[in-house]
C-alpha cells in the first residue's frame, strides 16, 4: 500500500490546544517541496502558517477552512504518488456530539476526515501563564488534566478518575459532576448561541479564571501633561514612556512582579515584561508584551511596540509576542473613559486602568491580588509611579541614552578582574572599542587569533579589494582618454607581481602601524582564541590553527591555555564567507573572499556565484582586468542591500556598457565541479533552462555568517538568534556586562559600522550617551559607478511611518561629469515632506564615495532641505548637485501645497 503521511494540526505555542484552519495554501494534487507552507491557522491570537518537512503531494480529505480541529488532529494527507491523491473535504465533528461524548485520554485530539467523525470531549483553552495542579495524593493523573486543573483552580484530590487504573483524565476535570470551577457554572440562556472563536475563548477562560483572585483596587491622579510632552519630543508613544515608567516603579516594588502559584507558593519574577493591551478593529483585544523593559532603553522599546503593534493589527503576532506578561497596562483613556478598573490576567498579579485626564489629572487604578500585594503596597506603588510620570526628566531625556547613563556605570561590573575589559577580536570594531578604553585609562586586553590586527576588512576584504580595484580604474579609465584628446593610452598591460606587490605592502604596512598604535596606547594585545568560560572569564588558547583564524581550538591537546577574568567583554569576532550546500561547492576551484587573495595570476575565465557586494566588485575588477567573467544571482536583482532604482539602473548599465561580464539574475545553480583550471559550474536560468559555465576559477560570494559555537557563549548567558548575536541600540547582549560589536551582531556587515559600534559600547561602558542607528548608517559599493546609500530610501522611510517624498538628477546633466565622460547613473534625495529632514541620499555616480561624505552629515545632521539649499556650494563640483535637488524638491513640495490649498 501506498504510504500515507497525516499533516496534522499543529501546537504552535504551549497553550495551544486547537486550531481554525484559516486557509490552504496549496491545492490538493501540488507537488509539495521540504518547508512549504501548505496552510495557514488561527492559534487563540495569531494566524500561523503549517509548514512541511516532507516531500509528497497533498491529498485530501482536507479540513475545511473554518474547521476547528484540535492538535494532533488530521487536517489533511501527503501521499508519496501523485496517483494515490484523494480529493474532497473533510466533515468536521458537529460541536453537540462532540461536547456530550467522551473518548479515551489517549486519543482525545483527533479530527476524524475519513467517515463518521468520533465525537470528542471539547477541551477548553488554557489560560495564559497556567500551572498545573500537583499530583494527586493517591492515584494518577494526566498531565493535560492537572493542567486544566490548575488554570481552573480546581482541586485536583477531589476529583474521580475514569481513565486505566482510576487515572484522572482531562475530561473528569470538565464532567458536569466536577466540584466547583468552571463546569458548574452552567446558564441556560434562550437561543442556540454559536461557538466563540479561539480569541473569544481564550479571554473567557483567562477571565473566569481571574475570578478565582483576591483583587482590591487604588486610585490616584497624575498629571501627565510633562510625560507626554518629553515623550513627544523625543518621538516615543505616550504608551511606551508609561510602560517604562512602569518599570520604574516595579523595580522598586518587585513584589509587584511575582504572582501567586497554586498552592501557597509564590514565584518571583527578575524580568519586567509589561503587557500593553489594544484595541484593534475587528479583532477585540489584545495584549502584544514589550519584554525586559529595564534592559532596553526607549527608542528599541518604541520601535519594538511600532512593530508589534502593526502585525497585532492584522493578526501576525506569534504567542510568544502576546503570552506571559509579567504586569498589564490598560489605556482605555485613548478612548476617553473618565474612570474604569480592569483585572489581572492569569499568570499577573496587577494591572494599570489608565483613565482619560480631567481637570483632577489622569486617574490611574491598581488592581492587584491580595495574596501578593497588600493595600499599603500599592498605595505606595501608585505613589512612585506618579512621581515617575510627573518627573519623566530624570529618566526621559536623552531618550534610549537616559538608560546608558544611568546603567552604563555599571556596565563594567565592579570587582578584581584581570583586565576592566577583554575585547574578542581585533577587526575595526573591537580595535576602535580597545582604543577609546584604553583612552580613558581602562586597563584592556585585545585577543586576536591572527599576528596582527585589522580583522577582514585590512587582511582579506576591503583594502585589499580596493588596492585591486585602483589598478582596475587605471585600465578602465584609459578608455575616456580620447574623450579628452589624449591617444594611445588605451591598451594597458596588467602587471600582476606588481600590483600585488603593492597591495601586500600597503596591508603589511598598516597591520604593523596599527599593532604599535595599540602597544603605544597601553592596550595588551595577545595572540590567541578567546571563549567563554562563565560571565566574567575567558580562557585563551594559543594551540589553535593560525592559518585558519576560525579553528576551534585544540582543547585538552596540550595547547597552551590561560584563564583571564574582565568587569565587562567585548565580542567582536566578525562573520566569515558563508558557502551555501551546492553540490561540488567544496572543490579545489572553489574560492571565497577569504582565499581569493591567494591567486597566483588573475584567471582567463571567472564564475562568481552571488551579485551581493562582494560578488559585484570581483566581477567588475576581473572584467577590467580582462578576465571573462559570468556572475549568478538568487534574486531577481543584485545588490540587495541598496536602493532598487539604483541596484537596476546598475545591473542595467553593465548588460549595456561592461565589456567581459555577464550577470544572470533569477538563476539557480545546480552543481559545481571541476579541478582548478577546469572547473564547470551547472546552472539554471529563470525559465529553467540548463546551461553550463567552463571557467578556471569559481568564486562563491553568496554572503557572510558568524561562527558562534567555539565562543560558548552559554557559558557566559549570551543569547543568539538567527545565528547572530543580538544586541540593543548600545550593542549590548542580554547580559549587561558582555557586548558584540560588528559582523558578528547581524547587522550591515560594514568595517564602518564595526568601528562605529565599536565605540558606542566603549561609551556605554563609560557611562557616556551614545547609540547605534541603522537608518543613519551608510555604504559605498566599489563597482563602476560605485552604488552608494545614506540613510533610508523612500520605502524604507514610508514602512517607519514617514511621508517620504524623492528627487533625483541624472549624472549626464552635470557639467563636470560630461567633461570627464562619467555620465552613468543619477543621485537621488529623500526628505520627509512634514519637516523637510533629509533622510537618506541614494547614489549610483562615479567618485559617489568622496561626494557621500556631504549627505552622511545630511542624514547623520538631521539637516532639513532648506538647510542644503542654502548652502553655498562650491563651482564646478559635482556637490552642487545637492543644492540643486534640496532647491528643486523645495519648490516642489512649495507648488504642490499651494494646489492642495
Ligand atoms: P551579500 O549578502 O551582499 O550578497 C550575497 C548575494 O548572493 C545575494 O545577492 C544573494 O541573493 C546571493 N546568493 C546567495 N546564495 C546564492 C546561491 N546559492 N546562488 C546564487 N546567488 C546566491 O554578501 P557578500 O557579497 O558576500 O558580502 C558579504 C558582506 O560584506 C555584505 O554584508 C556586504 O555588504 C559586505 N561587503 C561590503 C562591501 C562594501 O560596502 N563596499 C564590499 C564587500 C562586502
Amino acid at each position: 500500500m501506498a504510504e500515507v503521511y497525516t499533516i496534522k494540526m499543529p501546537k504552535l505555542s504551549d497553550t495551544m490546544t486547537e486550531g481554525t484552519v484559516v486557509t490552504w495554501e496549496k491545492q490538493v494534487g501540488e507537488q509539495i517541496a521540504r518547508g512549504t507552507v501548505v496552510a495557514t491557522v488561527e492559534t487563540d491570537k495569531a494566524i500561523m502558517d503549517v509548514e512541511i518537512f516532507r516531500v509528497g503531494y497533498l491529498s485530501g480529505p482536507l479540513a475545511p477552512v473554518g474547521a476547528v480541529v484540535p492538535v494532533g488532529g488530521a487536517i489533511a494527507y501527503l501521499v508519496a504518488d501523485v496517483k494515490e491523491v484523494k480529493g474532497g473535504e473533510a466533515a468536521a465533528a458537529p460541536a453537540e456530539r462532540r461536547k456530550s461524548e467522551r473518548v479515551a485520554e489517549t486519543e482525545p485530539h483527533k479530527f476524524e476526515p475519513y467517515g463518521t467523525p468520533k465525537a470528542k470531549t471539547h477541551i477548553p483553552a488554557m489560560p495564559h501563564g497556567a500551572t498545573p495542579a500537583p499530583r494527586p495524593r493517591t492515584g494518577l493523573a494526566s498531565p493535560y488534566a492537572r493542567q486544566l486543573a490548575g488554570a481552573h483552580g480546581i482541586d485536583i484530590h477531589s476529583l474521580k478518575g475514569s481513565g486505566p487504573g482510576g487515572m484522572i483524565l482531562a475530561a473528569d476535570v470538565t464532567a458536569p459532576m466536577a466540584p466547583p470551577g468552571m463546569a458548574k457554572r452552567i446558564y441556560q440562556v434562550p437561543g442556540i448561541g454559536r461557538p466563540m472563536d479561539a480569541m473569544e475563548k481564550a479571554v473567557a477562560h483567562n477571565m473566569e479564571y481571574s475570578l478565582s483572585m483576591p483583587l482590591f483596587r487604588v486610585t490616584v491622579s497624575i498629571s501627565p501633561d510633562r510625560l507626554s510632552a518629553a515623550a513627544k519630543k523625543e518621538g516615543y508613544s505616550l504608551t511606551v514612556a508609561l510602560a517604562k515608567a512602569a518599570g520604574l516603579t516595579i523595580q522598586k516594588f518587585p513584589r509587584v512582579n511575582a504572582v501567586y502559584q497554586h498552592e501557597d507558593r509564590i514565584v518571583e519574577r527578575k524580568q519586567i515584561d509589561v503587557g500593553l493591551a489594544v484595541e484593534t478593529e475587528g479583532m477585540g483585544l489584545v495584549v502584544p508584551v514589550l519584554r525586559d523593559v529595564m534592559s532596553k532603553g526607549l527608542r528599541q522599546l518604541n520601535d519594538e511596540w511600532k512593530d508589534l503593534v502593526a502585525r497585532a493589527r492584522i493578526k501576525r503576532l506569534k504567542p510568544q509576542e502576546y503570552s506571559n506578561p509579567t504586569f498589564t497596562i490598560s489605556n482605555m483613556g485613548m478612548l476617553g473613559v473618565t474612570n474604569f478598573d480592569a483585572i489581572p490576567s492569569p499568570g499577573t498579579s496587577a494591572i494599570f486602568a489608565i483613565s482619560t485626564a480631567g481637570p483632577q489629572g489622569m486617574p490611574v487604578t491598581i488592581t492587584a491580588d491580595h495574596r501578593i500585594v497588600n493595600g499599603a503596597d500599592a498605595a505606595k506603588f501608585l505613589n512612585t509611579f506618579k512621581q515617575f510620570v510627573e518627573q519623566p526628566e530624570s529618566w526621559i531625556s536623552g531618550g534610549a541614552a537616559a538608560l546608558s547613563v544611568a546603567s552604563g556605570r555599571e556596565a563594567i561590573v565592579q570587582g578584581k578582574w584581570d583586565y576592566d575589559v577583554v575585547i574578542i577580536g581585533g577587526g575595526p570594531g573591537g580595535e576602535d572599542c580597545a582604543r577609546d578604553l584604553a583612552d580613558h585609562g581602562k586597563k584592556v586586553l585585545m585577543v586576536n587569533d591572527a599576528p596582527f590586527p585589522g580583522g577582514e576588512c585590512l587582511w582579506r576584504g576591503c583594502i585589499p579589494s580596493k588596492a585591486w580595484r585602483a589598478g582596475a580604474d587605471r585600465m578602465r579609465d584609459r578608455a575616456h582618454d580620447a574623450h579628452l584628446g589624449v591617444l594611445n593610452t588605451d591598451k594597458p598591460k596588467l602587471d600582476w607581481k606588481l600590483l600585488e606587490k603593492t597591495r601586500r605592502h600597503v596591508l603589511e604596512t598598516r597591520g604593523e602601524l596599527a599593532l604599535k598604535t595599540n602597544k603605544g596606547m597601553k592596550i595588551e594585545v595577545r595572540q590567541g582564541f578567546a571563549y567563554f568560560d562563565s560571565a566574567n572569564s575567558v580562557v585563551i588558547d594559543a594551540s589553535g590553527n593560525q592559518n585558519d583564524p576560525h579553528a576551534r581550538p585544540a582543547r585538552g591537546k596540550g595547547g597552551k591555555t590561560e584563564r583571564v577574568t574582565f568587569g565587562a567583554c567585548v565580542i567582536a569576532t566578525g562573520a566569515p564567507p558563508w558557502v551555501p550546500p551546492i553540490p561540488g561547492a567544496d572543490s579545489k576551484g572553489v574560492l571565497t573572499s577569504d582565499t581569493v587573495w591567494n591567486l597566483k595570476t588573475p584567471p582567463k575565465k571567472l564564475g562568481i556565484i552571488g551579485a551581493g557586494a562582494i560578488g559585484l566588485e570581483m566581477a567588475q575588477i576581473f572584467a577590467d582586468f580582462g578576465v571573462q567573467v559570468l556572475t549568478l544571482e538568487a534574486r531577481d536583482r543584485p545588490l540587495v542591500e541598496v536602493e532598487t532604482e539604483i541596484a537596476k539602473n546598475l545591473a542595467e548599465l553593465l548588460a549595456k556598457k561592461q565589456k567581459n561580464l555577464k550577470l544572470i539574475i533569477s538563476a539557480k545553480i545546480d552543481k559545481i565541479s571541476g579541478k582548478p583550471g577546469a572547473m564547470l559550474i551547472a546552472y539554471s536560468d529563470a525559465s529553467g533552462k540548463k546551461a553550463a559555465f567552463k571557467c578556471d576559477y569559481v568564486l562563491v560570494a553568496t554572503g557572510k555568517r558568524p561562527v558562534l559555537e567555539p565562543l560558548a557563549l552559554d557559558k557566559a548567558g549570551v543569547k543568539s538568534d538567527n545565528g547572530v548575536v543580538t544586541v540593543d541600540r548600545q550593542c549590548r547582549t542580554n547580559v549587561p556586562h558582555i557586548f558584540a560589536v560588528g559582523d558578528v551582531n547581524g547587522g550591515y556587515m560594514l568595517a564602518h559600522t564595526a568601528g562605529h559600534q565599536g565605540r558606542v559600547s566603549a561609551a556605554t561602558m563609560l557611562g557616556e550617551k551614545a547609540e547605534y542607528n541603522q537608518d543613519k548608517d551608510c555604504g559605498v559599493i566599489f563597482t563602476r559607478p560605485q552604488a552608494a546609500f545614506v540613510g533610508l530610501s523612500v520605502e524604507q522611510a514610508k514602512a517607519r511611518g514617514i511621508d517620504a517624498v524623492e528627487v533625483k538628477m541624472p549624472m549626464n546633466i552635470d557639467a563636470k561629469a560630461m567633461i570627464t565622460d562619467e555620465t552613468d547613473g543619477l543621485i537621488k534625495l529623500v526628505a520627509d515632506k512634514a519637516t523637510r529632514r533629509i533622510v537618506g541620499v541614494h547614489f549610483l555616480a562615479d567618485h559617489a564615495d568622496t561626494l557621500i561624505g556631504e549627505a552622511v552629515m545630511m542624514v547623520s545632521g538631521d539637516m532639513t532641505l532648506e538647510q542644503v539649499a542654502q548652502a553655498i556650494h562650491p563651482h564646478p563640483t559635482q556637490t552642487e548637485m545637492f543644492g540643486e535637488m534640496a532647491r528643486r524638491l523645495l519648490s516642489r513640495l512649495r507648488r504642490t501645497q499651494k494646489i492642495a490649498k
